[in-house]
């Protein structure tokens, strides 16, 4: 296994579109295995391909308190969505941000596991809107596109600042 770098706002490659898996083979495998790593490493909740930049429709999760329940979704389609909710969110990709972006408040998904598995669930809650905030990600798209442009470019700037601190 191998930790994987993150991509960071605003890098343009955090605006590549994902394609859909084709075969869930040993490939596909060691890309699951290496961004769960990487999720956990970084403390995330859920991580999309694209922030690792890898144009593919993966996405790990695991919302649990003790870290121990990893949650691979591949290909994922929204069949239904129902209700509207404001819920905080924070991004691997946006660090130390944190914002309330509206979502669905109930989701029916259709995606494959990490065998290559047909899957279909609902989700809600905390999960709901980390499967809508991450398949956003294989979109090209961000939680703070929800903001006024003013917000994001003054999220730009502090990213910026750190960024050359940390240099
Ligand atoms: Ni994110």
């Amino acid at each position: 296994m191998a930790l994987l770098p993150i991509l960071k706002f605003p890098d343009p490659r955090l605006r590549h579109k994902a394609v859909p898996v084709a075969v869930v083979n040993d490939e596909i495998k060691t890309i699951i295995a290496d961004m769960l790593e990487t999720m956990y490493e970084d403390n995330g909740i859920g991580l999309a391909a694209i922030q690792v930049n890898i144009q593919k429709q993966i996405i790990v999760m695991d919302i649990s308190d003790d870290k121990n329940d990893p949650k691979v979704i591949i290909n994922p389609e929204i069949i239904d969505a129902k209700g509207n909710e404001l819920m905080s969110e924070g991004c691997l990709s946006v660090p130390g941000i944190y914002a309330e972006v509206p979502r669905a408040q109930e989701i029916q998904v259709k995606c494959l596991d990490r065998e290559g598995n047909s899957q279909e669930f609902s989700a809600d809650g905390l999960l709901g809107h980390c499967i809508q905030h991450e398949m956003d990600h294989l979109q090209g798209k961000l939680f703070i596109d929800y903001l006024s442009p003013l917000k994001r470019e003054r999220i730009r700037k502090k990213l910026e600042k750190v960024r050359k601190q940390n240099f």
